[in-house]
């Protein structure tokens, strides 16, 4: 058992514990010579790849947790999606859902069997993750998974989601449930085959109105995370990128753990939730390309933000990009390590 569960449970650690959101990806020359190797999609199905890019932010980095490497988008695949991974632009879906008359192409019984990947990954990482080190199970949130799935990959201005959203709500909803329906699954096979917790990526539900995200966002990730809750007594780490304005309504759910992104200071996100959650966060991670004494300002200002908090665990607010320098990643997990030290 790990630092983060202990954070978790309320119980004093040595020092504030530290994961970050893409700590295994292409910004480290050892993932970029596995990747050379392999499609990104092998790279997750097969159980020894996905093992073996998990461990080299813990080899490299030493971070206090470790994060299942997937990737959010595969669980579309047994729903009817084609889903494609294209250098230089990201995940691809070819038949984006658009319409009441897409729907009839999507299987709304999926075959589970296809996550046995996921399976076998996971249980492979725990046994070779040091017992200290957490293992972080994850999935996409409903609408960012959705967003996706309608967009068709990614997206400035969400037009064809909110579209759908807006005007055919009926069709929107039922992809929604059916995205629902499969993650608590998915889920709850991470966490039987050994995660100590799992975390929910909602990084696009920001582009949300609070009316729309309450109504149209909100009560599927809630779904998910109460009958995961009664399912499995482990943490849920819930992240909504861009909740700022409405982060007491984002973190109106039964998760463990809040992830808060940089436009909201922690002091004031643990006041919007009245204190009752360990919150996650929240360095931009586009800081990590700044001079060393200004990113030891900004942990300084973070940790102290933290103080008084029901628990705090270190993150980043975002996932680490391509371009970022290595020993800047490696310079934060160090730093956050001496300067929040009890
Ligand atoms: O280390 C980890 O954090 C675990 C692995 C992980 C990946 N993706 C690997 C990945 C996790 C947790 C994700 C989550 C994910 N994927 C999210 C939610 C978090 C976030 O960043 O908002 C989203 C929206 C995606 C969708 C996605 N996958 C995009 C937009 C891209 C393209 C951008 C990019 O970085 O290439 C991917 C591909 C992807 N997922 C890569 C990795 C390492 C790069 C693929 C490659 O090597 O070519």
């Amino acid at each position: 058992m790990g630092l983060l569960l202990d954070v978790i449970e309320g119980k004093e650690v040595p020092y504030t514990p530290t994961w970050l959101m893409r700590q295994a990806g292409r910004y480290m020359p050892e993932y970029r010579a596995v990747r050379s190797q392999h499609s990104f999609l092998d790279m997750c199905y097969k159980a020894e790849v996905a093992c073996e890019v998990t461990m080299q932010p813990i080899d490299i980095l030493d971070v206090d947790a470790a994060i299942l490497f997937s990737d959010i988008l595969p669980p579309l695949i047994p729903m009817g999606l084609d889903l494609e991974y294209i250098p230089g632009t990201g995940p691809v879906i070819n038949n984006p859902i658009r319409c009441e008359k897409d729907l009839e192409r999507l299987n709304f019984s999926p075959d589970l069997k296809f996550f046995q990947y996921i399976q076998d990954a996971v249980s492979m990482i725990r046994g070779k993750l040091p017992k200290e080190k957490d293992l972080i199970g994850f999935a996409g949130a409903p609408f960012t998974m959705a967003s996706y799935a309608i967009e068709g990959g990614g997206s400035k201005s969400y037009e064809h989601i909110k579209t759908l959203m807006y005007r055919e709500p009926k069709t929107f909803h039922k992809l929604m449930q059916l995205i629902t329906d499969v993650t608590k699954t998915y889920l709850k096979m991470q966490l039987d085959a050994g995660a100590q917790m799992v975390q929910i990526f909602d990084s696009w539900g920001g582009v949300l109105s609070r009316e729309d995200y309450l109504k149209n966002a909100h009560p599927y990730s809630c779904e998910i995370i109460s009958w995961l809750k009664k399912q499995a007594s482990k943490p849920v780490i819930h992240f909504v990128k861009g909740a700022g304005s409405w982060f007491d309504a984002a973190s109106n759910s039964e998760a463990d753990v809040c992830g808060v992104d940089w436009t909201l200071d922690l002091d004031l996100a643990f006041k919007a939730c009245n204190n009752s959650k360990v919150l996650q966060g929240n360095l931009d991670p586009i800081a990590l390309f700044a001079p060393q004494e200004v990113i030891e300002q900004k942990l300084k200002l973070i940790l102290d933000q933290a103080k008084g908090g029901k628990g705090h665990i270190f993150n980043l607010g975002h996932g680490i990009i391509p371009k970022t320098p290595v020993e800047n990643v490696k310079f934060v997990v160090d730093k956050v390590r001496e300067l929040s030290a009890r």
